[in-house]
């Protein structure tokens, strides 16, 4: 079977970067976006590649060598899925917020949608490619849905579908790199011809002994379990930075020692604020919901343990710098360093520069915030706050650190790494502070500036 047209249903951070990188080494194939979203859309046509709705470094060289060549975004949905010999899902997968298992469930309701609409308008034979990150067995869920057209007798042309699984391991920052060379292509699913096909896609630029075929639920668990082990990972790292702190040992010497036990190893052993970003924690609470479903609840408590400590680290962080602050941050100036979830990302979703800075508002402080990505839109969107009174955007870090009282570093962008702190020691009020959950300033220099400071997982 030769794929001729593929569409993607969702141009989000997977949608988007991963269908680019299909297009770059796919010259033969027309590569169709599509999203309910015009604005996003808009974004992705925007002649002006600072303006795409992703920031994430190598995808503006790909955009601009294949857009309008063989890559296409567009709001035409239905003309786009009636093409298409493969359709990849690639909608947002949300944790529920009302009704049966909110807080805890996938909300499906964007993968259903989908489906309805490839159901309505593909013709002839059409594979579709679980992309978006799913509770095992919602391939099922998908077939029945997709097959309820099947007989319907409005529907003239005939239709037939084979539903695949193939999640995406991307991680934002780094998705052009995770994309070209992967550590190994998932692809789930019961029809060998569909399953080859797709292999073949891939193998045009990635080492079929990296393609791993599987069945389908497999696949779909897969998914769930390596963000998990990943997430498990850093809380379990971020308690070891606690008792660093209080015994005096130093976190990078005991994660360097640990991760180069080569069955260990020696990624994700970075300790720091909790995880953030759109997946791990929406994963995890999905595991835990689908392990009670399935009755294994001393499975569903060990993994909530895992999101118990990642909320648990931002509150030690919180009440730490309130106590170094004298016990009071009412009415302070702090400079927040870095808000979104990871540096090389504009994302936002699940930073834990959101919950810390409206904890530390809440206690009275007035913040300045600087991120190189991140915009005022997007961090007013996130605080809900009235921008006046509680907090500005800051156009550099000196801007931000200027006339404040203290400096929380909570992003790891490379450019704090090289901060001139004897101008800041000079521009901030005395006694200051600066609170590096990241490890990424110079902690020398800092300490030459005059300035106090307190890293994760140290107990200076
Ligand atoms: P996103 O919110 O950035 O993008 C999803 C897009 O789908 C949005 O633009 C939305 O408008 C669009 N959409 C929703 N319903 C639609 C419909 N019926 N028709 C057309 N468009 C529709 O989400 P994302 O970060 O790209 O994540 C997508 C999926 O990939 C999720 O399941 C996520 O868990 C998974 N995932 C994400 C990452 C990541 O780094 N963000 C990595 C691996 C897997
Ligand atoms: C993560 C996974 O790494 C991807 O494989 C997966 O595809 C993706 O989730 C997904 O399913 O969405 P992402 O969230 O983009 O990717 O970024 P990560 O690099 O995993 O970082 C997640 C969070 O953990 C960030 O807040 C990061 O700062 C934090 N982290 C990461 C640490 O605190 N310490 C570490 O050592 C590593």
């Amino acid at each position: 079977m030769r794929i001729k047209n593929i569409c993607c249903i969702g141009a989000g951070y997977v949608g988007g970067p991963s269908m680019a990188v299909i297009a770059k080494f796919c010259p033969d194939i027309q590569v169709n976006v599509v999203d309910t979203n015009p604005k996003r859309i808009s974004q992705w046509n925007d002649k002006l590649l600072s303006n795409l709705p992703i920031y994430e470094p190598g995808l503006d060289e790909i955009i601009k060598k294949c857009r309008n060549k063989n890559l296409h975004f567009s709001t035409d949905i239905e003309y786009q899925i009636e093409k298409a010999d493969m359709i990849f899902i690639s909608v947002n997968t949300p944790t529920k917020t009302t009704g049966i298992g909110a807080g805890k469930a996938i909300d499906l309701r964007y993968v259903e949608a989908s489906s309805r609409e490839i159901s309505k308008y593909a013709t002839g034979h059409t594979i579709v490619v679980e992309k978006s990150t799913l509770p095992v067995k919602t391939a099922q869920t998908i077939k029945d849905i997709l097959d309820a057209t099947k007989n319907d007798a409005s529907i003239l042309k005939s239709k037939t579908f084979s539903v695949l699984s193939n999640p995406e391991f991307l991680a934002e920052g780094t998705a052009i790199k995770d994309l070209e060379d992967p550590d190994r292509v998932l692809i789930g699913g019961e029809d060998k011809e569909a399953m080859n096909a797709l292999v073949k896609i891939y193998s045009n630029w990635i080492d079929k002994n990296k393609v791993m075929t599987t069945d389908l639920w497999s696949s779909e668990l897969s998914k769930l379990i390596a963000n998990a082990f990943l997430a498990q990972r850093i809380s379990s790292i971020n308690t070891i930075s606690a008792l660093c702190e209080a015994t005096g040992a130093q976190i990078k010497d005991v994660a360097l020692a640990v991760g180069m036990d080569k069955r260990i190893g020696k990624y994700f052993l970075n300790s720091g604020p909790g995880f953030g970003g759109s997946c791990f924690k929406k994963d995890i609470l999905n595991l835990v919901y689908i392990s009670n479903h399935y009755g294994l609840f001393d499975v569903a408590s060990y993994w909530q343990k895992v999101l118990d400590i990642n909320k648990w680290q931002q509150e030690r962080f919180i009440e730490l710098i309130v106590k170094k602050m004298f016990g009071t941050i009412s009415s302070k100036k702090i400079a927040i360093l870095g808000f979104s979830f990871k540096a090389n990302t504009n994302d936002t979703r699940e930073s834990p520069a959101i919950y810390i800075c409206k904890k530390l508002i809440e206690e009275g402080a007035f913040l300045k915030i600087y991120d190189p990505k991140v915009n005022n839109e997007q961090i007013s969107n996130d605080l809900s706050e009235n921008k006046t009174t509680k907090w500005i955007c800051c156009q550099t870090a000196y801007d931000a650190l200027e006339d404040t009282d203290a400096g929380v570093f909570l992003t790891e962008w490379s450019e704090f790494e090289f901060l001139d702190w004897e101008r800041i020691s000079s521009m901030m009020i005395k006694p200051a502070w600066i609170f590096d959950t990241r490890l990424i300033v110079n902690i020398r220099k800092v300490k030459e500036s005059g300035l106090n400071i307190w890293q994760v997982g140290y107990g200076n």
